[in-house]
């Protein structure tokens, strides 16, 4: 889909459809009132007929309204006029947009930024609204024999910004909207593939893929043989239950100068967790292909960043292995030794996570890291803790956890803050070996990131748990997505601070 900004009145759009909002009770917003008036009072006596109240997600397709250059004008309903929050802003897009698809409108002029929405600017409001049309018309139909896509779908939408002087920050809102949405749609392709297709090296393929279409990438694929030599102890025991070969995916975006310090993103990439030889049950067992969600993360962030090409550095590094039962599966009492030296006793073979995570964060110590950012699906614990709103989000130092959780709020995919103190990390206590890999039945979420942290003590660290943020089950079972907006909104905001301090 094509997305622009245009200043300029209603009346005078020559396009397929004109969209504009209506509050309830049946009043028009600012820029529908002006239409209005053009009309002679055309859409006020719709309303005062009845064929629209303005109720939120209420839609009215209007055709050949008086005094106007376009084809058709869709009322959106917006609910009660009072300052709109974020979700319910993109709600009001989506609907929109589904409704334009549906209707035969193949470009529309989009009034609904003149909306208020509480604290938010109109750049704000460009970029969500080209983030939302691109999740309202995403859909994983690789697999399906007919495709059921629009006869007439929407291919050009315009955004309208007040003024002239809007529009190099709206331009900008676009571009970074559609960075965004491209790094979404990457992250949820791969999340969605099927666990028989989408293993390790499927991974690291689409890791040389990505490198062959992007400037300033370059990937290195690290495997068994490597790793082994590298002594990545916990990565590997994970991978003995596979026949699928674990892979060690490096995407270097080299946008700053050379001796700059990078932030790397590290993503927990199970391309299938059964729970190994502590087996999972059954019921939903399929979801646990979403288990690779962190590394899709990354994949979709690395490739929002070449987009964006911001001037600084980042890493990001995968894990990627399979976690299955087998005669050569890690068994419960297992003792491994890490790559770091820790010797980890193996209490349970479906906290594999953890696991794998370790040897990745130790071997980012050789690209001396600013930050290290870990993402995974990490405990069913968080799901509980924080349902789907909100990822879990631990780390070791204050300031690193602030600026996520600010990206978060920014780019609407919150994170939560919990605590991590040495308290905590007295449940991993092993009679046998340096550590557990499983903190008893308290607080899940918090001993996983307690698990993590001892491997990331030299580092300024943060993990986020995306077990409940990052697909949806049931009817509407899919990827999300998240982190991406939240990772790749923490590095803008690294880009501007440093522009700003070099003013
Ligand atoms: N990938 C799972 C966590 C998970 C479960 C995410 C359900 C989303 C939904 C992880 O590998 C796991 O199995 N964790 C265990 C840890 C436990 C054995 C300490 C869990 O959460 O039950
Ligand atoms: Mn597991
Ligand atoms: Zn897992």
């Amino acid at each position: 889909m094509e997305f622009s900004v245009k200043s300029g009145s209603p009346e005078k759009q020559r396009t397929a459809c004109v969209v504009v909002g209506v509050f309830e009770p049946r009043r028009l917003s600012p820029i529908a009132e002006q239409l209005d008036h053009v009309s002679g009072g055309f859409l006020g006596n719709l309303l005062r007929r009845g064929d629209m109240e303005g109720k939120f997600g209420q839609v009215l397709l209007l055709h050949n309204v008086p005094n106007t250059l376009c084809d058709r004008v869709l009322l959106v309903g917006c609910g009660r006029e009072r300052e709109l929050g974020d979700q319910q802003y993109r709600k009001i897009i989506a609907k929109a947009i589904h409704t334009l698809n549906d209707t035969g409108s193949m470009e529309a002029v989009c009034f609904l930024t003149e909306l208020n929405v509480k604290g938010r600017d109109i750049g704000w409001k460009v970029r969500h609204g080209v983030e939302a049309s691109t999740e309202a018309l995403y859909r994983f139909d690789k697999f399906k024999s007919k495709k059921d896509s629009a006869r007439r779908p929407l291919r050009k939408l315009v955004y309208s910004v007040p003024t002239r002087r809007d529009l190099p920050g709206g331009e900008q809102a676009v571009q970074e909207g559609l960075a965004i949405s491209n790094g979404i749609n990457f992250c949820k392709d791969l999340a969605n593939m099927p666990p028989n297709l989408c293993h390790p090296t499927y991974l690291a393929e689409e890791a040389q893929a990505l490198a062959g279409r992007s400037e300033n990438l370059k990937v290195t694929i690290l495997d068994q043989a490597e790793m082994e030599k590298l002594r990545m102890g916990a990565l590997l025991s994970v991978a003995r239950g596979s026949r699928q070969p674990p892979k060690l995916i490096i995407m270097e975006y080299k946008g700053g100068e050379k001796s700059e310090k990078p932030i790397v993103i590290i993503g927990k990439g199970v391309t299938f967790d059964s729970g190994g030889i502590s087996i999972k049950p059954s019921a939903n067992m399929d979801e646990m292909k979403y288990d690779m969600c962190g590394a899709a993360a990354v994949f979709g962030t690395i490739s929002a960043l070449t987009n964006l090409k911001p001037q600084l550095n980042v890493v990001g590094i995968v894990a990627a292995v399979e976690n299955m039962p087998d005669g050569n599966a890690s068994r419960p009492g297992d003792i491994v030794t890490s790559m770091s030296g820790t010797t980890i006793e193996i209490l349970n073979t479906d906290a594999e996570g953890r696991l794998i995570l370790c040897d990745a964060i130790t071997y980012a110590k050789k690209f001396n890291p600013s930050v290290v950012i870990d993402v995974a699906t990490l405990t069913g614990a968080c799901v509980v803790a924080l349902g789907s709103q909100h990822c879990g989000l631990m780390s070791n130092h204050n300031p690193l956890a602030h600026d996520l959780g600010n990206a978060g709020r920014s780019s609407t995919d919150l994170a939560w803050r919990l605590p991590l103190t040495e308290e905590y990390a007295e449940q991993l206590h092993s009679n046998f070996a340096d550590l557990s890999n499983i903190g008893g039945r308290e607080a899940g979420t918090i001993t996983a990131g307690c698990f993590l942290q001892h491997f990331a003590k030299r580092y300024q660290w943060a993990h986020l748990d995306i077990a409940g943020v990052a697909w949806k089950s049931g009817k509407e079972k899919g990827a999300s997505g998240r982190p991406v907006p939240l990772l790749t909104q923490y590095i803008i905001d690294r880009w501007h601070e440093k522009l700003a301090e070099a003013k």
